[in-house]
């Protein structure tokens, strides 16, 4: 492989590498290795204008570990694709509402994303750009005294609590309709990777803290959201039609800043599965 050129996105998250074609995304096996690193390293690594059909997509994703299949949306052009766009035929539309909070992937799946992958097909005019938060950094951040009493508190997440984000009055009927399509999970507030570092699990389907007063718990929940994501320590990706992007989705938040919804903004989006989060 010829050395890949890299800049720093941020001080805290990101690092783009420059000049890459969709053709190495296909055929350059070096490239996912190189890829990994920096997803390790930097959170987030972004291929500008790389313009990468679905098949390259999924071509290149693979070599990061499996996939999620998609086949519950009826499928984009792959199973391995789904659409993340408000558009009135995208039936998943209602659930993605949400995606503008500070989130964390897959936490109510069996195994949480462990790498997520967007590329921009039709962006925004104005807003719509995507921001992520380190979440190795808000552990890092954490005075000793949190660290110890962070330590073996564990979180309920559901899906009702990240949807009450975007439907603050729900009806009986999208409760129970939430709550059977996705049971809660319980997840620890500090992860340890495999590598030994450490970040927290946070997000908007976080609900509450086991054994603590509700309301003391979503407090002190959004409080480390809040300082986890202070303007410093967060990368806004301004999108531009080709753009990819992947992100650690074990050691980051993640948002969609606000746009029109009547905009045709619309991502292809692919997952690699297989995460250890918050187990
Ligand atoms: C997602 C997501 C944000 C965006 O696809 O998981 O949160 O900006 N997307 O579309
Ligand atoms: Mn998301």
């Amino acid at each position: 492989m010829e050395t890949i050129t890299t800049k720093k996105l941020n001080d805290k998250v990101g690092v783009e590498f420059v000049g890459v074609t969709a053709d190495q995304l296909r055929n350059d096996d070096s490239l996912a290795v190189a890829v990994l690193d920096a997803l390790e390293e930097r959170g987030v690594v972004l291929f500008r204008k790389i313009d990468a059909d679905d098949q390259s997509q999924v071509d290149f994703c693979r070599k990061l570990g499996p996939l999620n299949n998609f086949k519950d949306h009826p499928p984009y052009e792959t199973e391995e694709v789904m659409e993340i766009s408000f558009s009135p035929s995208n039936p998943t539309a209602a659930y993605l509402k949400s995606n503008d909070f500070w989130h964390t992937d897959g936490l109510l799946d069996d195994h949480a994303a462990k790498t997520a992958v967007l590329s921009a097909r039709v962006v925004a005019d104005k807003g719509g750009e995507t921001e992520f938060a380190s979440t190795y950094e808000a552990y890092d951040a954490l005075t000793d005294d949190e660290k110890e009493r962070f330590e073996n508190v564990r979180v309920i997440h559901s899906f009702e609590a990240v949807q009450r984000h975007s439907y603050e009055n729900p009806t009986a009927e999208q409760i129970e309709e939430w709550n059977a399509r996705r049971p809660g999970r319980e997840h620890p507030l500090v992860w340890t990777h495999s590598t030994g570092r450490r970040s927290l699990v946070l997000g908007a389907t976080a609900s509450h803290i086991v054994g603590m007063d509700v309301e003391e718990g979503r407090a002190l929940l959004k409080e480390l959201v809040d300082r986890a994501t202070t303007p410093d320590r967060v990368y806004r990706h301004t999108w531009a039609v080709g753009d990819m992007v992947l992100w650690d989705n074990s050691g980051l938040l993640h948002r969609a800043c606000e746009f029109d919804r009547k905009e045709p903004r619309r991502m292809h989006r692919s997952t690699i599965t297989g995460s250890s989060v918050g187990q």
